[in-house]
């Protein structure tokens, strides 16, 4: 096979995308390191958000030039309330920066904003700017932009279940006919299909509360480079990776 090298970050990405093979239709991202970015540059850890709300616009951008159909983007988990105050006062203030500065040209490049989590305890302006922006791109049919905001994957689980359970005593059926499909309905990315790869960036090898139910068979991809550092290349890097992967789902 034809294999091309070309510069990016300081390193050799080797091989290139394959026309012949498919890319990843839903990609999830933890979005990590923004903390230790700032520290080696010792600056403050909100920085570190800053610079990495820039890759968000980058990457989208990108994301949607390659026809990526979602991007799920984890912002702020349920634990993450347990960060000092003015931390996470920064982080609940730069949706509404982000979205400001931003919405016009996701309009203009055709990407739909979605948000998923507990709306109930986010501060009004997070929460207004959100609703603003999924009002203003609903009618956008390209790239699904969608934010795991104040998002907790075991808190998910429980509530959809519930609801599961409900519905089938409603129909006068019993739980023994509970299915797979009927907790999907309630999940909270119900209708975005499950991610076909996660990336996780900064080095650490664990989920964090994220899509549990949604990556039981998605492919998994680590970097050590922290987010506000992540690049295009090191997006194609994933992409080509995937390309690679032989997805079995237990089968032969
Ligand atoms: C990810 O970066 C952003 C959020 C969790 C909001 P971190 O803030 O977790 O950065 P590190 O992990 O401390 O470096
Ligand atoms: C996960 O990162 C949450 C987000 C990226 C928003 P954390 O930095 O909060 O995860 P832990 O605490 O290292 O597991
Ligand atoms: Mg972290």
């Amino acid at each position: 096979m034809f294999k091309k090298l070309f510069r990016q970050n300081e390193n050799f990405i080797d091989g290139e995308l394959s026309p012949e093979l498919p890319l990843p239709k839903h990609v999830a991202i933890i979005m990590d390191g923004n903390g230790r970015w700032a520290k080696k540059r010792l600056l403050p850890r909100i920085a570190g958000h800053k610079e990495g709300m820039n890759v968000v616009k980058k990457i989208t951008r990108y994301a949607n030039s390659l026809g990526i159909e979602v991007l799920t983007l984890y912002a702020f988990s349920t634990e993450n309330w347990k960060r000092p105050t003015d931390e996470v006062d920064y982080l609940m203030k730069l949706p509404v920066e982000f979205f400001d500065t931003f919405v016009p040209e996701l309009v203009e490049q055709n990407v739909r904003i979605n948000v998923m989590g507990y709306r109930d305890n986010l501060p009004l302006h997070t929460l207004r700017a959100v609703e603003n922006a999924i009002e203003r791109t609903k009618h956008c049919t390209g790239l699904v932009l969608n934010f795991a905001l104040n998002y907790g994957s075991r808190a998910e689980i429980i509530s959809a279940a519930k609801e599961a359970v409900r519905e089938l005593e409603k129909a006068g059926k019993s739980a023994e006919e509970l299915r797979e499909s009927d907790i999907e309905k309630y999940l909270m990315s119900s209708g975005l299909g499950d991610p076909d790869l996660l990336i996780r960036t900064s080095g650490e090898l664990r989920l964090s509360n994220f899509m549990l139910w949604q990556l039981a068979y998605s492919e998994f991809y680590f970097t050590d480079v922290h987010w506000p550092d992540f690049t295009e290349g090191n997006f194609l890097e994933a992409m080509i990776d995937f390309q690679n992967r032989s997805r079995r789902y237990g089968g032969l």
